[in-house]
């Protein structure tokens, strides 16, 4: 798309966006966040559109509210769960068992008991502690290994905490044989949002090797699972995030390395599936005038949802509905702790007590882990349009 189009459809983007916020401010008290249906419509036929041969397990843990879960198994999506209250949720919601895949390489036992109960039996493992404890709860549960794999340049990295050396991944999937459980395949995670395409070229090619060492020792594996990681931007003038662009190169090499008619792929995306969906209305509570600057305190912090900038790493582009001479000035969260601060330098115009901040792209890992109610300052309100 020519500059000069794409200018045009920011700018009419904004206006819609801001009249919508508008709108429902007449009805709504800030904080709350907007999820919008259609953005979740979207990036589901974006994901599905751009890697065909990919089924998609939304993460839920990105956002977990029940009306993104239903609309992604309205649209036919499969889960991804973390932990057992997860998975009672997307069972809850209709999602079929065969649909969900328990993604945490270590899981409790009263989990893994209750995965069985509801016959969920697709899930990872990193070690071999957790065949047997497996094994014991869930006796012919489908596995795949996960490998570490790099996560160069990823926000979040995973490969610190989790990913058996691919090395070992044959014969964990061997031990996992021996134990009785049925090993599909491997799964690995590039990191979140991970903007560089080599994590996932190069996973594929440790996925690859591992598949043809488990073939030469008649283990045939059936399934890879590329993770999460998707990126979406999160600045109206971001660079260097091309979903469309990656997923071929990692289409391109799946069909290279992989007999694509014999193996089936799947994916975990979190933020890709929830993340543009998602915009924050807060207000300003208060002003002060300190170190030269303007001071303006939000009704949403660091503790709730604008927690994904210390957990996810995140960091968001702030926007007023107020135009005019911008100033350097600085955002808090409204808690008493002065570590609840958005940022220190940002260009925005004067505002004032009852002025509208916002942010766009900030469906996950945003209300997700919001805490409660901190200093009593409630999370925002979900509104689904
Ligand atoms: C096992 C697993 N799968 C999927 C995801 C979702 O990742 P993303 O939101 O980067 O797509 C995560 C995120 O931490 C994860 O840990």
């Amino acid at each position: 798309m020519p500059n000069g189009e794409k200018q045009e459809k920011a700018k009419l983007e904004t206006t819609n966006i801001e009249a919508l916020i508008r709108t429902l401010m007449k009805k709504h008290a800030t904080p709350f966040m907007i999820i919008r249906r259609s953005m979740l419509e979207k990036q589901y036929e974006r994901f599905t559109k751009a890697l065909p041969e990919v089924t998609p397990f939304y993460a839920i843990k990105s956002h977990p509210h029940p009306e993104i879960i239903k609309t992604f198994v309205e649209l036919g999506s499969s889960f991804d769960v973390a932990s057992g209250v997860e998975m009672q949720k997307v069972l809850k919601l209709g999602a079929s068992p065969n649909r969900v895949i328990f993604a945490h390489t270590i899981k409790s036992p009263e989990d893994l008991e209750f995965a069985k109960r509801r016959r969920v039996r697709l899930m990872t493992f990193d070690n071999e502690p957790e065949l047997y404890k497996i094994a014991k709860h869930y006796p012919k549960a489908h596995v795949l290994v996960r490998i570490k794999v790099a996560n160069k340049g990823s926000q979040v990295e995973l490969s610190l905490k989790f990913g058996a050396d691919p090395e070992q991944a044959y014969l964990l999937l061997r031990k996992a044989k021996a134990l009785g459980l049925v090993p599909k395949g491997v799964s690995f995670h590039v990191g979140s949002q991970s903007a560089n395409v080599e994590n996932y070229l190069q996973a594929l090619e440790l996925t690859a090797s591992i598949f043809n060492e488990a073939e030469e020792n008649d283990l045939p594996l059936k399934m890879v699972d590329l993770g999460g990681g998707f990126p979406i931007p999160h600045f109206d003038n971001e660079i260097g995030i091309n979903f469309e662009r990656m997923a071929q190169q990692i289409r391109k090499q799946m069909h290279t390395l992989f007999d694509t008619r014999k193996v089936q792929f799947i994916a975990e995306p979190g933020r890709f599936f929830s993340g543009p969906a998602g915009i924050l209305v807060t207000q300003v509570i208060g002003r002060a005038f300190r170190n030269n600057k303007n001071y303006y305190y939000l009704n949403d912090g660091l503790y709730a949802d604008f927690s994904g900038m210390v957990f996810d790493h995140c960091k968001y582009e702030f926007k007023t509905l107020r135009r005019g001479q911008k100033f350097l000035s600085t955002l808090a969260g409204p808690t008493c702790d002065s570590f609840d601060t958005l940022s220190v330098n940002e260009e925005i115009p004067e505002m004032y007590v009852g002025d509208v901040v916002y942010v766009k792209n900030i469906g996950a890992y945003s209300s997700a882990s919001a805490v409660p109610a901190f200093n009593g300052f409630p999370p925002a309100k979900i509104v689904m349009v």
